[in-house]
């Protein structure tokens, strides 16, 4: 039996760690190193392992995983403790199909509120994604387009579900934007988005989101159901 490499050696950490900022950095290390795939799905992130990593007591590891778990991240298992969610949880379909309601909600919330800078902002981040190469950077640029539409909806706990969906398609856009071939249809779908949203047509634009997600939904359905898919799972 050949030993698996651990993953967690791929986490350096820059000498002692002040107590009161181990959290935010335990949180931050793992975040990037989850997103960006060092540490896969399935894993099992151990407190013990974790403490003696950072040279800090359970007690800020285990706060640290409460935040991750949050975001989608993690998922708590019986017997296992924290394992590194998979990068899509559960049916593709019934993702989307709740993203379009809650997103949608947030929009019809958040149109009249907008403000001039928020849609500015909005059309700062089309131009970037224009021209930006990296798909991880992509990934996070659809993600923050996408909330400065929602941004001023009141509801502070629809927002957060609505920041935990998109977290979890820039996770899975990070690895798989480039093979799914989704990138110019974006741009098309945010630019129509973005003008409906100027002239705070409010169903115009609820629409042309229904249709940029459901394009989404497609494209990874077909994506997950291909070889190329099929291999990446295995080899994970
Ligand atoms: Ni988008």
């Amino acid at each position: 039996m050949t030993q698996k490499p651990n993953p967690l050696n791929s986490i350096k950490v820059n000498g002692p760690i002040p107590a009161h900022l181990a959290r935010s950095v335990i949180e931050e290390t793992l975040r990037s190193a989850i997103l960006d795939g060092r540490i896969p799905c399935g894993t099992a992130l151990r407190q013990q392992d974790l403490a003696d990593l950072f040279g800090v007591s359970r007690m800020p590891v285990r706060e640290a995983l409460r935040q991750l778990e949050a975001q989608a991240l993690l998922n708590v298992v019986a017997h296992k403790g924290a394992v590194v969610a998979p990068l899509v949880q559960g049916d593709a379909v019934e993702t989307y199909a709740l993203r379009i309601l809650l997103e949608s909600e947030a929009l019809r919330l958040s149109i009249p509120l907008l403000e001039n800078e928020d849609l500015e902002q909005a059309a700062r981040y089309i131009d970037e994604m224009e021209t930006e190469k990296n798909y991880t950077e992509i990934g996070r640029l659809n993600r923050l387009f996408h909330m400065s539409l929602y941004c001023k909806a009141p509801n502070q706990r629809l927002l957060r579900l609505v920041e935990d969906g998109l977290n979890e398609e820039e996770r899975f856009l990070r690895f798989n934007l480039e093979a799914m071939g989704l990138g110019k249809l974006s741009q098309e779908d945010h630019r129509a988005l973005l003008r409906a949203v100027e002239n705070r047509d409010i169903e115009g634009s609820v629409k042309l989101l229904a249709h940029h997600l459901n394009r989404g939904v497609e494209v990874i359905t077909r994506y997950l159901g291909s070889p190329e898919a099929l291999n990446k799972k295995t080899s994970q």
